[in-house]
Parts: structure tokens; C-alpha cells; sequence
């Protein structure tokens, strides 16, 4: 499984979708799992027709891993409508925050957004990744001769392995945070992207880099 997992995607907005079409294009299992009157035809042709669509309890169901990329106050609701997913992997992209003349984190009583669905639905294995830069990166990990760092924390070394996994063979750079309690710290990277991309100035093709001596 490990070697090709499946992914559904459960969000098919600005990130679900890019993430959803360029994971296709990298050669992935693609399955959109879209709302009862919705659909993602539209991201699928984008794809070239790579990726596929289905209920969201079906494609969840089908998934070895679920990457979650809806407004974050839906995102409980979300997975839950997924049905059982105990022991698949699902991927928070997610950030909870308002707008208050810029955005400020408004993280649920657990902590982050992250923590909050590992303790709705302990017998998943929760990742906070893919969070802390704009859409134009899910589609498009490289910038100039880098790619996007994408920072993964979670609990469970071999679902953040996979995770990780997956980013690299898409093109993105995976750095392994830590435990699910540094989710809040991602999700607070994430408002800082967003203030320096929409308040400060610098626009959105920017993104956090980790760099290394040596
Ligand atoms: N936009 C960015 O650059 C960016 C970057 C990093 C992280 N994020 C985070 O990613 C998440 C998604 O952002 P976005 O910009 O992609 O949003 P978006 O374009 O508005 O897309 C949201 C998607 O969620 C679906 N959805 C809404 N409520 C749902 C529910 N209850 N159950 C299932 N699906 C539901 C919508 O489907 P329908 O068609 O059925 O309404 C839509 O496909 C947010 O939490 C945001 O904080 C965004």
C-alpha cells in the first residue's frame, strides 16, 4: 500500500482541489470525495481526467489516506460525515482562524484545529500538514530551484512517514515537526502566511523555509 496509497480528498476548494490535481499528475490514486449537490468535475478535467469523484463516504472508505481542506468550522462535521476511517490517516489542512483587520488564529479549546479532531475521532490517525502556505503551492511545490517546505506534525511516526512520502514524490520538501501538539504552532505559522502575504505586502509566492548549515 505504502508504495502507492490511495488519497482522497475531501474539499475540492482553492486547496483541495490543486493538491487533488497535482497529486493526479504526480501519478497518485486520485478520488474527490464531494457533498451531496456539489461536484469537482471541473478539477478533474483540470487534471486531465487523472482523478476521480464519488460520495464522501465512499471515497473515504477507498482511501488509505484522507487529506481534510474545508473551512475549518466544517471540518468535524466533514469527517465525520466520512463515515468509519479508524486507522486510516487523515491529513488537517486546515486553519481556524477570523479576520480582524488581518487574521488571528482562533483555535478550538484543544489547542489547534488538529488536536480537536484527534480527540473527535481517536482511532484516526491525524497529520497537521499542507497548511502553512497559499493554494498556488499545492498545485505547484516549486519556486525558482526549492520547493515548498511542507511542515508535517502528528502522533503517529508511520502515518507522518507516509504523509511524508507522498510529499516528496510530489515534488514538495517534508520536515517533520513533531508531535500533534505543535499543530498550534503550525496553524500560527500559517496566520503569520497569511498576514505577510495579504496585510504586509509580499504577496502570496512566498513560503517558510527551513535552512540548514552544512
Ligand atoms: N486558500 C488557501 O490558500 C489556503 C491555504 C492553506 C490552508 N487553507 C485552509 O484550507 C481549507 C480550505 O480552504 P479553501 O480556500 O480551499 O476553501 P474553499 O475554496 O472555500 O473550498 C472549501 C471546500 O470545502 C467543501 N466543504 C465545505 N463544507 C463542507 C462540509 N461540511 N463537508 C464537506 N465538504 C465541505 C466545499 O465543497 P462544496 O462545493 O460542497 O461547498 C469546498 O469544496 C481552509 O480550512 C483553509 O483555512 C487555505
Amino acid at each position: 500500500m505504502s508504495q502507492n496509497p490511495r488519497i482522497a480528498i475531501v474539499g475540492a476548494g482553492n486547496v483541495g482541489g490543486n493538491l487533488g490535481i497535482h497529486l493526479a499528475r504526480s501519478g497518485f490514486s486520485v478520488r474527490f470525495g464531494v457533498r451531496e449537490g456539489s461536484d469537482a468535475k471541473e478539477v478533474i478535467e483540470k487534471s486531465g481526467g487523472k482523478a476521480e469523484q464519488s460520495s464522501i463516504p465512499e471515497a473515504a472508505k477507498w482511501a488509505d489516506v484522507i487529506f481534510l481542506a474545508v473551512p475549518a468550522n466544517a471540518a468535524v462535521e466533514a469527517t465525520r460525515s466520512m463515515g468509519d476511517i479508524s486507522g486510516k490517516v487523515l491529513v488537517d489542512c486546515n486553519n481556524p482562524l477570523k479576520w480582524d483587520d488581518g487574521p488571528v488564529h482562533t483555535p478550538p479549546p484543544e489547542g489547534s484545529l488538529a488536536a480537536a479532531l484527534a480527540k473527535a475521532f481517536p482511532k484516526v490517525r491525524v497529520v497537521k500538514g499542507f497548511s502553512t502556505f497559499g493554494a498556488e503551492f499545492h498545485l505547484e511545490p516549486k519556486l525558482g530551484n526549492t520547493s515548498i517546505d511542507v511542515q508535517l506534525a502528528g502522533d503517529d511516526a508511520q502515518a507522518k512517514e507516509l504523509v511524508s512520502s507522498i510529499a516528496t514524490r510530489a515534488g514538495f520538501t517534508p520536515v517533520d515537526v513533531g508531535p500533534l501538539r505543535n499543530a498550534a504552532h503550525l496553524e500560527s505559522l500559517a496566520i503569520l502566511w497569511i498576514h505577510l502575504a495579504m496585510r504586509a505586502g509580499q504577496g502570496r509566492e512566498i513560503g517558510f523555509k527551513l535552512l540548514k548549515r552544512g
